[in-house]
This record gives structure tokens, sequence and C-alpha cells, in this order.
């Protein structure tokens, strides 16, 4: 019998065994948009750091023309950074054949925290059904892990979480609906449905990327399957 379970925050790994499982890591606002994203659009491959310093240490290591230094502090793009991390950067013609060094603030920090899962995809809401498709044929246990916002429950992660909840309920018995996590974030995603865009402009860090401008960054994170691949982190590297 496979299990499935919701951290709303990446913390909350203590003490949860990794061996086997396949870790979803949803990070709405933005990294796993970005990602999903640029790789969409044909880069090579996302190397995910959390110091910007040793981000800029790492693409030294590569030809100029074959690599990018990505990334945000407070949703802006890092100083002596090439992108911030808002998806509509992140254009084929941009990031063709290019290697993302990439460094946002809860993104990457939950890809640090899980580097032990035996398998981890990144999902978001652009490509949710590539994602539940992905798990259903997943043989062993499956852990949803919402970014959050520095240590804290982020709405829009969470609903997500939900909304793939829902969609796997065929494919698992009775236990993942008894978790509390699990049901919150399916009444969640009930609560809101398909409005999207409205669960984005309600989370705080969806008001606080308004309050910077990046209102297109909501419209863009909400789209519904638009993308139909599933990023995979592995030996260091997200590709496809
Ligand atoms: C993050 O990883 O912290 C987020 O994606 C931040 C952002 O892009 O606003």
């Amino acid at each position: 019998m496979k299990n499935l379970e919701t951290l709303f925050i990446p913390e909350e790994i203590k003490n949860i065994e990794l061996t086997g499982k396949l870790v979803v890591i949803i990070d709405v606002l933005r990294a796993s948009s970005t990602i999903v994203t640029a790789l969409a659009n044909g880069c090579h491959g996302f190397i995910p750091i959390l110091s910007p310093d040793q981000a800029k240490k790492k693409a030294q290591q590569f030809e100029k023309e074959r690599v990018l230094l990505g990334g945000e502090r407070e949703g802006t793009k890092i100083e002596g950074f090439d992108l911030g991390n808002s998806p509509r950067e992140y254009k084929r013609e941009a990031v063709k054949d290019k290697t993302i060094i990439f460094s946002t603030t809860n993104g990457v920090k939950t890809l640090e925290i899980v580097k032990g899962a035996y398998r981890i995809i990144i999902g978001s809401f652009l490509n949710l059904q590539a994602v539940c498709k992905y798990c259903t044929n997943y043989k062993g246990d499956i852990l949803l892990i919402c970014a959050g916002k520095e240590g804290r429950f982020s709405l829009e992660d969470t609903a997500c979480a939900g909304m793939l909840i829902d969609s796997l309920k065929n494919v698992f018995s009775d236990t993942c609906q008894e978790s509390d996590a699990n049901l919150t974030a399916r009444l969640l995603y009930e609560k809101f449905g398909n409005n999207i865009l409205e669960i984005l402009r309600k989370s705080q860090h969806g008001q606080y990327l308004e309050s910077i401008g990046l209102d297109e960054d909501l419209k863009f994170c909400s789209q519904l399957d638009f993308f139909r691949i599933v990023p995979i982190f592995k030996d260091g590297i997200i590709s496809i």
C-alpha cells in the first residue's frame, strides 16, 4: 500500500525517513514555476546553490556562453546575476542549451534539505497533471513538500498540494485522506477550486510580489497544465 504525505514547510522533514520515497517540491511563487518554464524552453539544467557567492564561484567552472546565474533575494534579482526569479525572464532565446546556476530563498533551501530522497521532482500549477501522472506510476511512498515562506506556512504551495492530492485520490487508498495535512490541503484547494489566480493574490508572498510590481508573475504562475514536463533533481542538477 503506498502512502501519500504532505509537509507544509520543509523543516517538518525532521524524523521522516526519505529512503525509497518520491519527493515533490512545490514552490509555486516562484522557484518551481521558473524551473519548469526554463526546462520547457530548452534550458540544459539547473544547479541549485543556496549561497550567491558559491553560485558565482560555480559559474566560473563553465564556459561563459554556456551558463547563466539566476535567482532572487526578497523577490528581486541578486546583484551580479544574469536573471532574477521571474519565470517570464526564462524565455527560450535566453536559456536554450544553457545551464542555470540557481539561488533562491525558499525553493533552493528545500532542495538542499531533501537531498537524501530516492527521487525528487518539481511541481507547480504549470505542470500539475504531468506530476500527477508521474506520481500515479510511482510504486513507492510519496511526500509532497511545500517550500513555504521563510519557514512559515504558504497558502499557494498548500493549495497546489491540495489540487494534486485531489487529482490522486483514486490512486491512493483511504489512508491518504486521513492525514490532517492532506485533508487540510485538499479542503483549501476545494475552497478555491480552479480560481488559482485568486489563491495567489490572497497569499502573503503573492501580495508581496504584487507590491514590487510583479503581478504578471502571479498571472503566469497561475496557468494550469501549461507544460507537460516533470523536472527531476538528480546528482546535483535538475533536468528533464
Ligand atoms: C523562493 O524560492 O524563495 C521563491 O521562489 C522566492 C521568489 O521567487 O519570490
